[in-house]
């Protein structure tokens, strides 16, 4: 195939290419990215999942662990806490352990801890807490902490005192099966006290750039090295809930972490909601990224939606947010909030997303509650309050939805890897500048001639997939013009717990278990080289494939072309022209004449995976062998 890459007449491209989206599902956010290494740190519970003790053993017999809802909670967020006693009179030390999110990580390094507690102790006691393993006791590290309860305690917070600690283990541990441990002696217990209530207990490894309350940074390294550029924060169904009322409350995520009740996730877990709306706009300061912040749209999973008449309740809500973000921190209520908070700089919010996936429900008897009212409404009211934001509308054009100028749509492609070829890769060509289109989920889940969503998602990303994907985005980026950004979804999943397996990212609490998937690898060769403005391509071929491809310049002006090959069984022979332009000056080298400013010198990198053979089709990158059947070379 031959092909000359033209020196202008493309479109400029969005500068947002590539980025990430977050939702709390595959213990991505609790267990995962978000650092915290004490699982069920707060007994917080729903009606879903009840608060209980789970993660929490006691370390001898002569312990007894009773969930209590006490008249003397440590706030209203958190009516329940965990009362330690005494089994028998003769018990002479008191312990608990937590097992963390299915082990922890323990290093030679600094651990940052807290916990609550409520009771009475006698002068100079004190607490130890330490690291252990979970099969053996070996003890890594441990440090005394000093009662406060030995002194007259205020009864302002309900007589609940909060204990901080640092912990450095003096040796790692050999493996991440390790438990967090707190003990004291029942002699320090106060005359007349039995047992002592915990809550909150909470432990830190440090996390990227030392944030309190922050983001593990061995998975932070992995998503920067994709070098996205925004965030859609929180995408996926949790932001709506199962049902009307339990929806992401953006307003019960900010704050001490004592004031956060958590929530129902959609994802059959409960969530912390340690991660938050201002945790998540930290992420975006520490990575570079652009806020892509979604609100909740007054639709549940089960498909309850807010009536005509109660949609404003929502819409407020949502206007609220954004204030909360973006208002001054003088004049505006939500703007002051935030300042209280530690925060008084308003963040920059560049789009709202109105809702997720709106197209699935809330659609009873054929009549369509979000495009008659639900995102008109909205549409109004941050059209006429926040004009200079991009309002993006949860389904798009392809969803069966005509979208109201001036908003822009969002399509979740979840496909098989034929889908993204035939259905994908020229599908944003009939896009017009009034359709600006988010990518905002995507990925092969599907191998072809299945049963599709009949049946289960594979087990990984696998190569012929993530090809695909890679040649969808192809298509995306030759129209860069109209497409705001692309994010693969889901982006992290816990081995230990999850509930979507096909994900850009795979991890534990063991480090060493973290793997990129094969999508990674294509996400991140294309988002590396990301295109200022597109460059028209002709070429020798009548129909585009099996190879398929994009020009462009790069915003270093480096002439960019990427391409992808797709079930083919031979090579395939390129030679590629970028043709000069008009206008570079010339100059006489040894009497021969020469243009100015042709580059001699081209980078070439180049990732291939398995074959097409039966054996070698739905190879993947596995976490538990450590294979990476991709292989990236830079020439
Ligand atoms: O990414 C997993 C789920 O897929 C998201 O929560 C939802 O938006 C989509 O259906």
């Amino acid at each position: 195939i031959d092909l000359v890459v033209k020196p202008s007449g493309g479109n400029v491209s969005s500068p947002y290419m590539y980025g990430l989206m977050h939702e709390d599902i595959n213990n991505s956010g609790d267990g995962g990215i978000y650092a915290e290494l004490v699982r069920n740190r707060a007994f917080q519970g729903s009606k879903e999942f009840p608060s209980s003790l789970e993660g929490w053993s006691a370390t001898n017999n002569d312990t007894k662990l009773t969930l209590t809802k006490l008249s003397t909670p440590l706030s209203s967020a958190l009516p329940y806490s965990m009362n330690v006693a005494a089994d028998k009179s003769s018990a002479k030390k008191l312990g608990f352990s937590n097992d963390g999110f299915w082990g922890m990580d323990v290093k030679p390094q600094k651990y940052t801890g807290s916990f609550y507690v409520r009771g009475a102790t006698k002068k100079g006691a004190k607490f130890t807490a330490s690291l252990q393993s979970g099969l053996t006791g070996d003890v890594f590290g441990s440090v005394e902490v000093k009662s406060k309860l030995d002194a007259k305690v205020s009864q302002k917070d309900n007589g609940w005192v909060q204990h901080f600690f640092t912990l450095v283990p003096k040796v790692a541990a050999p493996n991440s099966n390790n438990t967090f441990v707190i003990e004291f002696e029942t002699k320090d217990l106060a005359e007349g006290t039995a047992s002592l209530d915990f809550n909150l207990i909470s432990l830190f490894p440090p996390t990227y750039k030392n944030r309190a309350n922050g983001l593990r940074p061995d998975l932070v390294e992995v998503l920067k090295e994709l070098k996205p550029t925004f965030l859609r924060l929180p995408g996926g169904n949790m932001l709506e809930g199962n049902t009307i009322d339990h929806w992401w409350k953006w307003n019960e995520t900010i704050g001490p972490l004592k004031d956060r009740p958590g929530m129902a996730g959609v994802w059959e877990y409960q969530l912390t909601t340690g991660l938050g709306l201002i945790d998540y706009m930290n992420w975006c300061d520490d990575l570079d990224l652009a806020p892509m912040v979604a609100v909740w749209s007054g639709l549940a999973l089960d498909g309850t939606f807010l009536s005509k008449e109660d949609i404003h309740i929502a819409v407020d809500h949502a206007l609220d947010q954004i204030e909360f973000l973006t208002g001054d921190a003088k004049t505006t209520k939500w703007g002051k909030v935030r300042a209280s908070l530690g925060y008084p700089k308003p963040w920059k919010v560049r789009w709202v997303e109105i809702g997720n996936e709106d197209w699935l429900a809330g659609r009873p008897a054929g009549f369509d509650s979000y495009k008659e009212y639900r995102f008109p409404a909205f549409l109004k009211a941050f059209t006429e309050k926040y004009p200079e934001i991009q309002v993006i509308a949860s389904p798009s054009i392809f969803d069966d939805m005509v979208i109201p100028a001036p908003a822009a749509g969002d399509t979740h492609p979840y496909w098989t890897p034929d889908q993204f070829i035939k259905e994908g890769f020229n599908r944003f060509d009939q896009l017009t500048k009034q359709n600006l289109t988010l990518i905002g989920e995507a990925a092969s889940v599907h191998p072809n001639g299945g049963i599709g969503w009949d049946g289960p998602l594979q087990h990984l990303p696998w190569w012929a997939g993530s090809v695909a994907e890679a040649i969808f985005l192809l298509g995306a980026e030759r129209n860069g013009d109209r497409i705001i950004g692309a994010t693969y979804a889901p982006i992290l999943r816990s081995l230990d717990r999850w509930q979507w397996a096909m994900t850009l990212v795979q991890h534990a609490a063991d480090p060493t278990l973290t793997t990129k998937s094969t999508s990674w690898w294509v996400w991140k060769l294309l988002g590396n080289h990301p295109i200022k403005e597109t460059l028209p391509v002709s070429h020798s071929n009548g129909e585009i494939g099996p190879l398929y491809w994009v020009a462009g310049k790069g915003f270093k002006n480096e002439k960019i072309w990427k391409a992808a090959v797709y079930n083919s069984t031979a090579n395939i022979p390129v030679t590629i022209k970028f043709e000069a332009g008009k206008g570079l000056k010339e100059t006489i080298v040894n009497g021969v004449k020469k243009l100015l400013g042709i580059p001699t010198k081209a980078t070439l990198w180049t990732q291939t995976g398995p074959g097409l053979s039966e054996d070698e089709q739905y190879a993947v990158n596995d976490p538990f062998t450590g294979v990476n059947v991709v292989t990236e070379k830079k020439t």
